[in-house]
């Protein structure tokens, strides 16, 4: 399973690709908001950070002004992937897109029966989301499973990106259920390296090397 940074700041974005684990970018409205930057800027800056696949989410709420919106962001980068939400004018809009040759990720995705759809569209990815099923007591790492095993059974090639991923945790869960990727916050990032007893090991080595050899 790969690793995708979700995030729109790019010092962070940059941060991770320094450490060689990330394969790819995914943002939403809120992210970028929440960054207070140009969508279309951002874009171009986190494609010279990762070399792969960055996902910019179009904003229109018709298939046309989508599919415009799509088009449009789809010039910015060879890398960037075009983001629409489930529904009848995200499909419509994925299913013109796709046929033209521009990648898409279908978002919001609560269902099986609409990664179905989203991959029947022409979907290059579908994007559940596991940590708001959690919040709501719903669980959504059967989801990405159920979704993984739809899939493998009927031979759809659409690449399944566990997203609202809360924790490290998640990310060990969306591998085992069959995810091809997860789209990780910076602070999941973080926490995935870390460990209490790699922390107590290494002070340990130290200390005994210190004792054995005063340096
Ligand atoms: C990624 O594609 C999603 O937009 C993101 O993972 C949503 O995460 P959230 O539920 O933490 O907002």
């Amino acid at each position: 399973m790969k690793l995708f940074l979700d995030s729109a700041d790019c010092e962070e974005v940059r941060l991770a690709a320094e450490l060689g684990v990330i394969s790819g970018v995914t943002t939403n409205p809120t992210l970028i908001a929440r960054e207070g930057k140009d969508l279309r800027e951002t874009v171009r800056t986190l494609a010279t950070l990762v070399d792969g696949p960055i996902s910019a989410e179009v904003v229109a709420e018709d298939a046309e002004g989508m599919i415009e919106e799509g088009r449009e962001l789809a010039a910015i980068h060879p890398s960037v992937v075009i983001k629409l939400p489930i529904g009848l004018d995200g499909l419509r809009a994925t299913q013109v897109l796709s046929r033209q040759g521009i990648k898409t990720n279908v978002t919001l995705v609560f269902s099986i029966a609409q990664a179905l759809l989203a991959a029947r569209a022409g979907a290059t990815y579908v994007s559940p989301f596991v940590g708001r099923l959690d919040d709501l007591s719903a669980n959504g790492i059967s989801l990405v499973r159920g979704i993984a095993e739809v899939f493998t059974l009927h031979g759809i090639s659409s690449e399944i990106i566990a997203a609202s991923i809360r924790s490290p945790q998640d990310v060990a869960d969306a591998a085992c259920a069959g995810a091809h990727v997860a789209t990780v916050p910076y602070r999941v990032l973080l926490q995935m390296a870390a460990h209490p007893l790699t922390d107590l090991g290494l002070a340990r080595f130290r200390r005994d090397w210190k004792d054995a050899f005063g340096k």
